[in-house]
């Protein structure tokens, strides 16, 4: 069906999000572009004119279901491929899936309605279709307008997530984050808690503020803990809380305001990845083992009773099982709340995709189903601990 053929008709789009919160909170701000712009959001993709995908790179299965996905759509319809995948690939996506109309990446979210309209507007052209394909890709943009922060969209009006920064400059050796969002950009203070006021006039209550390590977070003077005590005292606001901190820019001080900051929430995400020195440095985590408990330990003191989240991954090349014991070790006397557990998957681009993929698939799924049956143990006995 052309997308448009009745003038008065709106283009449908669906959106289908794949990953982190980050990308969940690119799709609201893709929805509100979309929806100023004229264009209706529908929750069907056989009914929409348009199918936009926004994706995730961080491991292969990510991108696996998305490159299954895409075949599955039926024909004659306008189908974009948007976010970390789109960056991974730029044009080199449209011989990976034929039907792919566009490519956009993080950073070029902006020019979505635009490209849209454009190929609605082609495929409505008599033959044009059967002349030759029209493909657009952008994937050039190094900053977001802070416009596309302030259309209003939140799938949930009353808890609203809002990006305080974007991209990474840490480059763990196996995460592709850092080359397909770029290096890390802060939004000025007076933006955010634009957009938070705004949302708390609309009947927002509660707030994540989201970056891929806000403790590094810096406005001029303006410091993540500063940030933080803004924040708290907002009319309006009953609860808030970040993700995700680096356990290498995680302070003391931080662990206080914490504690004493009313509105914010006990809980805190520190992703360690592993339990071996070795491997830490591996993976240019920027601290040890050591490093890491004396910070959980202060963590536990200054906050009582907080909550505590983790992310690891088993699998890394060369850890042994002296390694990985470590690791488990690490799980066993922590007593995470959570923890998200993942299998090394190689990346392009990353450092660690130079070195060979050591451990098997086979002994990849062992380790992880022994982390998460470990896991699993503790957060059922702590969450019997707390209903009591
Ligand atoms: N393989 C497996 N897990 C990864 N992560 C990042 N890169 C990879 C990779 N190449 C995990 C880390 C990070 C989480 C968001 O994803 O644990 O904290
Ligand atoms: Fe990736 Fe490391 Fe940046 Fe997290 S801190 S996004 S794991 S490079």
């Amino acid at each position: 069906m052309p997308a448009n053929t009745d003038k008065t008709k709106k283009v449908k789009v669906f959106l289908r999000t794949f990953g982190c919160q980050m990308n969940m909170r690119d799709s609201e701000l893709i929805c509100g572009l979309l929806q100023k712009a004229g264009f209706l959001i529908c929750d069907d993709a056989d009914k929409a004119d348009v199918i936009i995908l926004n994706t995730c790179a961080v491991r292969q299965h990510a991108e696996d279901r998305v490159w299954s996905q895409i075949g599955a759509y039926k024909s004659g319809k306008i189908i974009g491929l948007v976010g970390c995948m789109a960056q991974h690939y730029k044009d080199g996506a449209f011989s990976r899936a034929e039907n792919l109309s566009f490519v956009v990446g993080p950073q070029d979210i902006e020019k979505i309605p635009k490209i849209i309209s454009q190929l609605s507007a082609f495929s409505c052209q008599p033959s044009a279709k059967s002349l030759f394909e029209k493909k657009i890709w952008e994937t050039d943009g190094l900053i977001r307008p802070e416009e596309v922060y302030h259309t209003g969209f939140y799938e949930d009006n009353k808890h609203v997530s809002v990006v305080i920064s974007e991209g990474c400059s840490n480059f763990c050796s196996y995460c592709i984050v850092p080359y397909v969002r770029g290096p890390l950009r802060h939004r000025r203070k007076k933006d955010i808690i634009r957009e938070i006021q705004s949302a708390l006039d609309k009947g927002a209550d509660s707030i994540t503020l989201l970056g891929q390590n806000v403790n590094a977070y810096q406005d001029g003077e303006l410091n993540f803990l500063k940030l933080l005590k803004e924040i708290d005292s907002l009319k309006g606001l009953r609860e808030f809380d970040f993700l995700t901190s680096h356990p290498k820019d995680t302070k003391n001080e931080l662990f206080k305001l914490i504690n004493d900051l009313v509105k914010l929430k006990k809980a805190l995400h520190l992703p360690v990845q592993s339990g071996s020195d070795r491997i830490l440095k591996l993976m240019h985590r920027g601290y040890n083992r050591k490093f890491y408990l004396d910070l959980v330990s202060k963590y536990r003191k200054v906050v009582k009773g907080g909550l505590l989240s983790t992310d690891i991954i088993v699998g890394f090349p060369t850890e042994s099982v002296e390694d990985f014991k470590e690791t488990l070790a690490l799980v066993k006397d922590t007593g995470f709340n959570a923890a998200f557990i993942f299998k090394y998957s190689p990346r392009s681009l990353t450092e660690s995709f130079k070195m060979i993929d050591t451990v098997s698939k086979q002994e990849k799924e062992q380790r992880h189903k022994m982390i998460l049956e470990l896991q699993q143990g503790i957060s059922g006995k702590l969450r019997k601990k707390d209903k009591r």
